[in-house]
């Protein structure tokens, strides 16, 4: 039974998009200075859960906090102090294309007035040479290869020292050895700096590695709640299948009748 108070809860969140029901009566606290991993499979709703913590996607029921804020509730002006606090690596990146990498950088210390425009400049520095790439200050963002555009923007999301870090996909697209030390980084933010994290992520030695806590979403519900050392004794075959990265018997007949259809990827637009 944990005593601390969690840094985010959900109550009962449910979330449509017209016909498709992506969460169903979520209920979720994370608890501070803890790595919770979530996996499951592509378009299950792992993005639009992380989406609802910074208020970016509001519920259609249910409520989400942020240590006492009921996120769900504010306003466009009122979330910007929880913002504040949260860093989001998106799963695309998304830098402006239009900014340089130091630019890309400051952009959100700037949007919250922090700090002079040497400390931001020296700030930048620092997150970049902790990603690996002090150096690309100047260049803009189609200069870059896939990987590097991801960890500019793991920089930026760590250029306000956020106490919650919110990861989606760190490591896709990246070599084995780039992963590795995105990996390394989440570690140390965690060990040296007790930040929280959330690490969506389907890279299963990325979940073992970083992740205290490993939960599975699927059917708009969380159908797994464990730790690393226990994962392998999880007795479900649709987890099991999942984390081996194993289609079903029932999977592989469709594609061969070509009627596969069913959360090939269910996602869309990423
Ligand atoms: N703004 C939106 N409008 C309509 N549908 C959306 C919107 N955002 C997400 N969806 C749909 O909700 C479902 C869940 O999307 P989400 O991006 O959370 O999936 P995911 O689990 O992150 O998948 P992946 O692993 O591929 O990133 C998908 O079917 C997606 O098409
Ligand atoms: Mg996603």
């Amino acid at each position: 039974m944990e005593t601390t108070q969690p840094i985010i809860r959900f109550e009962r969140i449910s979330k449509s998009f017209g016909p498709l029901v992506v969460l169903k009566d979520v209920d979720l606290s994370i608890y501070p200075g803890r790595t919770t991993v979530i996996i499951g499979p592509s378009g299950c709703g792992k993005s639009v859960l992380l989406k609802h913590m910074v208020g970016l996607i509001r519920p259609d029921s249910g409520k989400v906090f942020f240590h006492d804020n009921q996120v769900n509730a504010l306003s466009e002006r009122k979330l910007t102090p929880v913002r504040r606090r949260i860093g989001f690596l998106f799963q695309g990146g998304a830098l402006f294309d239009s900014m340089t990498v130091e630019q890309n950088i400051c952009f959100p210390l700037i949007e919250h007035d922090i700090g002079t425009q040497q400390s931001r400049q020296d700030r930048c520095r620092e997150v970049l040479a902790l990603v690996g790439l002090d150096g690309m200050q100047r260049r803009f963002p189609e200069e870059l290869s896939g990987g590097q555009k991801k960890r500019v923007a793991l920089a930026r999301a760590m250029a306000m020292d956020p106490e919650l870090l919110l990861y989606d996909e760190p490591t896709t697209g990246l070599d084995p050895v780039r992963s590795d030390l995105i990996n390394e980084l989440i570690l140390k933010l965690q060990d040296v700096l007790h930040r929280t994290a959330i690490v969506v992520t389907h890279d299963m030695n990325s979940a073992r590695k970083v992740g205290d806590r490993i939960l599975m979403l699927d059917g708009g519900r969380f159908i797994l709640d464990t730790t690393p050392e226990c994962l392998d004794k999880v007795d479900d075959e649709v987890v099991q299948r999942f984390i081996e990265g194993k289609a079903s018997r029932e999977e592989l007949d469709e594609l061969r009748t070509g009627r596969l259809s069913r959360s090939a990827d269910a996602s869309g637009g990423r």
